[in-house]
């Protein structure tokens, strides 16, 4: 679908209905869940997906003091992404919760409040540059809004596989939905941004081949993000599947051909983890689950 302006994407968006409605998280049998046990290794996981959810309104109001967020159309969309994405972590959490994995009743304020000191600083920086770039940055934003749109449905794809669950996949894939129409407006966007300038496009692949990490990485404990990554993506046709459906769609954006980092980050982190990833897991388990309650 060939756009011609970011208001028309815009309208494209709005158009689409939304899958988790109350209607449909209502619906959900979560009186079943307790009947299929869910894998613990991938309770970290899930944990760290909820946390990056929910941080989106703290994104969101970044994003907010800068050229991008400022942007009319741009806005307008952020305002109703910024409600799925915390739906998500909401929906996420209580699958833990209905699985036997209790969450204190504040548990979104807590992943805030662990919002690490050097995120904090970075992003400062990063609006401050952001405001003297202008809307030459729209355009890289919104290339690093697609490719952690489709990572993290890549990431949710890998755990509906692995875990197979069946309520849990009810869920993922009404995520995945979402994510999916979030991607399209990110990409579409990047598209049209970078078209207008190859300076545009030059920042924006410097940006992405400099400081591209696992999404939540900068808030989040980068060993949870580690973590999360390795879990899905170690196992066979992993890092491909990253390669495949995250690297080589964003490569197709104007100036950012034969980009790598996304695959070379990926990469490293499973190839790290690989041999020591059943004593990672326990670590890991035992600190996420200290932290959640
Ligand atoms: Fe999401
Ligand atoms: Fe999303």
């Amino acid at each position: 679908m060939a756009f011609e302006t970011s208001k028309d994407v815009l309208d494209w968006y709005e158009k689409q209905d939304r899958t988790l409605s109350k209607e449909f998280i209502d619906g959900l049998p979560w009186h079943t869940v307790k009947d299929t046990p869910i894998d613990e290794k991938f309770v970290p996981v899930l944990l760290y997906m909820r946390d990056v959810e929910v941080l989106t309104d703290m994104y969101h109001r970044e994003l907010q003091r800068t050229p991008t967020g400022r942007d009319p159309v741009i806005a307008k969309f952020m305002e109703r992404w910024g409600v799925e994405e915390i739906t998500h972590g909401q929906v996420i959490n209580r699958f833990l919760n209905e699985a036997g994995y209790e969450t204190p009743d504040d548990w979104q304020s807590q992943t805030h409040l662990n919002v690490t000191k050097t995120y904090h600083t970075y992003t400062y920086l990063m609006t401050m540059l952001t405001n003297l770039l202008g809307s030459r940055f729209t355009g890289t934003h919104m290339a690093f809004g697609a490719i952690h749109e489709m990572s993290t449905a890549q990431a949710y794809r890998r755990m509906k596989e692995l875990a197979n669950h069946p309520v849990l996949s009810i869920i993922l894939e009404g995520i995945i939905r979402e994510e999916a129409a979030h991607t399209h407006f990110y990409w579409s966007v990047a598209k049209l941004e970078l078209q207008k300038s190859t300076t545009a496009q030059k920042i924006a692949r410097k940006v992405i081949e400099t400081f591209y990490v696992p999404v939540g990485q900068g808030s989040l404990a980068k060993s949870r993000a580690e973590y999360s990554v390795a879990m899905l993506f170690s196992g066979e046709g992993g890092v491909e599947t990253i390669d495949r459906t995250v690297t080589q769609r964003a490569s197709q954006l104007p100036g950012l051909d034969g980009l790598t980092r996304v695959k070379t980050k990926s990469g490293g982190i499973c190839s790290k983890f690989r041999p020591k990833l059943a004593a990672a897991s326990a670590l890991v388990l035992s600190i996420n689950l200290y932290a959640a309650v």
